[in-house]
């Protein structure tokens, strides 16, 4: 398929929805690269908004969460002038494409979907059709862009087959007209643990925060939770299947200073656990210093942000149109 861009480099799309807040295993395991991409390929990321009303949130939450997550993206490294970076509900081709592929999905396969089952489950009283149709919504941001990679999570990858469903049945039915995505499960970053409980993820909206470091946390909040991270029995600084504490900390440690596990190792051989956290605690410290203060520099002027975001909207709504005028046309409907 063809591709809109003049460079013949492959196009990167994905989208993080404005709940909850970005962990330091956000940062470490995809974060912190996503700048360094656009050398390589044609990028555009996209603050999912939209996607946020599936769930229950405050008007005042989505707000807040919709400027802090995108003043974010540019602090960690995605720059506005590089990159297309945009609110989804600034460009309207969204909400537009998606209602057009509603009616080239299908029932049964929607309601296959793992995640809708799952956040069906935890919120019984909230089964709403948004909820239902987000995979959806999710293909018309991908297929908007003639997309060729999807970075995302694994938990997202049934969504990416989706949306491939989805080209395929409307190229069949009338002519190539989407790229054909693929999903790309990020492995390059580090996977890094709860401090608390380090058998399950960082969360971004854990309601027990001493288990999360935030970016955004405090340097005084970052030691606290390291100075409480759970470890192991035996006293060794060495990682190990059984010692799961020990390890993330290491994991977190060679992601924050650039060593290896093995070379962190040798440095903390002598260590007691105590000074050992210490010295992890600073090193996240340091590592997301420089991504806080860019962020506190962007808040400082909410009319900047907003011209940023206006400015990254018209660049791709102006992509995203001839994908959207496109569909329109072959589907049959009388443009003006
Ligand atoms: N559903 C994705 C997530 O929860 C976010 C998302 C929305 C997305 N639209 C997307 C990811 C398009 C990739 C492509 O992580």
């Amino acid at each position: 398929m063809e591709n809109t861009t003049t460079e013949n480099k492959k196009r990167v799309f994905s989208a993080i929805k404005p709940t909850g807040n970005p962990t330091l295993g956000n940062y470490l395991g995809a974060m912190k690269y996503w700048g360094g991409m656009a050398d390589e390929y044609d990028c555009l990321y996209s603050v999912a908004d939209l996607h946020a009303i599936t769930v229950s949130i405050e008007p005042k939450e989505l707000r807040e969460n919709t400027k802090r997550l995108f003043a974010l993206l540019i602090a960690v490294g995605i720059d506005p002038e590089k990159n297309i970076l945009f609110v989804q509900s600034h460009v309207r081709s969204h909400a537009e494409m998606c209602w057009l592929l509603n009616n080239y999905t299908m029932f049964g396969e929607a309601r296959r979907m793992t995640q809708f089952k799952e956040k069906s489950e935890k919120a019984p009283e909230n089964v709403n059709v948004g909820l239902f149709d987000y995979p959806v919504l999710m293909a018309a941001d991908i297929l908007l862009y003639q997309t060729d990679i999807v970075p995302v999570g694994d938990d997202q990858v049934q969504h990416v087959e989706l949306c491939r469903n989805i080209a395929e049945r409307f190229n069949n039915r009338y002519s190539p007209t989407f790229a054909m995505p693929k999903a790309q499960v990020t492995t390059t970053g580090a996977r890094i643990y709860s401090l608390l409980d380090p058998t399950a993820k960082m969360g971004k909206s854990d309601s027990n925060d001493g288990g999360s470091v935030y970016i955004l946390d405090t340097p005084d909040d970052i030691m606290r939770k390291f100075k409480r991270a759970v470890t192991d029995c035996d006293t060794k600084v060495k990682a190990a299947k059984d010692k799961p504490g020990i390890t993330n900390l290491l994991n977190i440690y060679a992601a924050a200073t650039g060593v290896t596990v093995a070379q962190a190792e040798k440095e903390f051989e002598n260590s007691d656990y105590a000074s050992f956290k210490m010295r992890v605690g600073e090193a996240a410290v340091e590592v997301l210093r420089p991504v806080r203060e860019k962020y506190e520099a962007l808040r400082r002027d909410d009319n900047a942000l907003l011209e940023i975001m206006k400015s990254g909207a018209e660049k791709a709504e102006r992509a995203a149109r001839k994908t959207l005028e496109k569909a329109y046309k072959k589907i049959g409907f009388v443009r003006l």
